[in-house]
């Protein structure tokens, strides 16, 4: 059975990482009180094989620097470091939406030092401002994302959310947001998918990678994708590590994977005119607008990278949705009506946050 982990005596009740109590930011705290509080946002955010791969580092009395954490980098399927990037920018945006939902002004320097490549950003806390008037909906969307693997309902994404998701996108300089709706780009696409599974699932060293992510939510290290997220019990964590990693099921997850991207109302590019570091945070913060976007309008999302992450089909994905850039990301969007999602695990705001020194 899958309990909650209050309720495991082997495991002590954690504060609720999922629920971060708005009033802990206060504006009358010194400013690295009130960066600290906005970190408890960060850690919300997506990230590839939820590696969680930031860290957050209180330079001064007034400034944050976001930094990548190479340790936890995946050098089979992202060797470039392309993903863990995208993710720390996602953490960003969190950061960067809560500090205009809460009240708190923020410069925010990306990629401030040339000769410091694992520094993405340079955080400055320079006070109160007025609360942004959406600034509710977007900490709460926080809380409510889920990637969710899981067949969506039929019915079409109504244009308004696609809008919404097409501007938030935009927000970030350069990367454009391009919605597939028709039938015939879905399945071009989805059969590049399901291509990308059989050449990933095909080589031990990916299965391997995946493999040590799973592991169940319990486990003592607050990160990695638990067996539930595939809608297997938590429990089977270890066992599914291990088939994984044991077995190229590359033909099932193919014909699954095959089966819900041409199966969702929508799938949606996120592209980028270049293939810079600079390219990959700007995405990370516009997929988070977006996906924080498409919960507030009541949808769900999931990823389908695998034509982005296998090189020889990212051109072919730019060709069948006609994109004038670079491929970034893959996303499947729809209505989930099945029942609630558990949160993934995630490590709390203390566990990615230092000192200077
Ligand atoms: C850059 C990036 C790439 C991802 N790629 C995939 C993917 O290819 N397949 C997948 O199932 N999930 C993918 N995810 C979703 C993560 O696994 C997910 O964010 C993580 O497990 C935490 O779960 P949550 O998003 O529900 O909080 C990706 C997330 C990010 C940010």
């Amino acid at each position: 059975m899958d309990r909650p982990p209050t309720q495991d005596r082997r495991h002590p009740p954690r504060p609720d990482i999922w629920a971060p109590d708005p009033a802990a930011f206060r504006p009358a705290d010194p400013p690295a009180e009130r960066l600290r509080a906005l970190v408890a946002w960060a850690v919300l955010a997506p990230s590839t094989h939820n590696t969680q791969p930031w860290r957050f580092r209180l330079a001064a009395a007034d400034r944050l620097e976001l930094r990548a954490d190479r340790g936890r980098a995946l050098p089979v399927v992202d060797p470039a470091q392309r993903a863990l990037v995208i993710s720390c920018g996602a953490a960003l945006a969190n950061l960067r939406l809560a500090a205009a939902a809460l009240g708190e002004a923020l410069v925010v320097e990306p990629l401030p030092d040339p000769a410091d490549p694992d520094l993405l950003a340079r955080i400055r806390a320079c006070g109160p401002r007025t609360p942004a008037a959406e600034g509710a909906g977007w900490l709460a969307a926080m809380t409510a994302r889920r990637t969710t693997r899981f067949a969506f309902a039929p019915e079409p994404v109504p244009a308004s959310a696609r809008a919404a998701a097409i501007l938030a996108a935009a927000a970030e300089g350069g990367v454009s947001l391009h919605w597939v709706g028709d039938a015939g780009t879905r399945h071009a696409i989805a059969r590049l998918v399901a291509e990308g599974d059989r050449i990933q699932m095909a080589d031990h060293a990916f299965r391997t990678e995946l493999a040590a992510w799973i592991r169940s939510r319990h486990a003592p290290g607050r990160d990695g994708i638990s067996a539930a997220a595939f809608g297997m019990p938590d429990l089977l964590s270890f066992v599914g590590a291990l088939a994984i990693r044991t077995f190229d099921m590359g033909e099932g997850q193919a014909a699954r994977d095959q089966a819900l991207a041409e199966g969702s109302p929508a799938l949606a590019v996120l592209s980028t005119p270049g293939e810079s570091r600079r390219d990959w945070l700007a995405t990370g913060q516009a997929m988070q607008r977006a996906l924080l976007a498409l919960t507030s309008a009541g949808l769900a999302a999931s990823f389908l990278n695998q034509p982005i992450e296998v090189p020889a089909l990212r051109p072919r994905l730019a060709a069948a949705a006609r994109l004038a850039g670079t491929p970034q990301l893959l996303l499947r969007i729809g209505r989930y009506d099945g029942p609630p999602l558990r949160p993934a695990s995630r490590r709390p705001a203390e566990e990615v946050l230092g000192a200077s020194g």
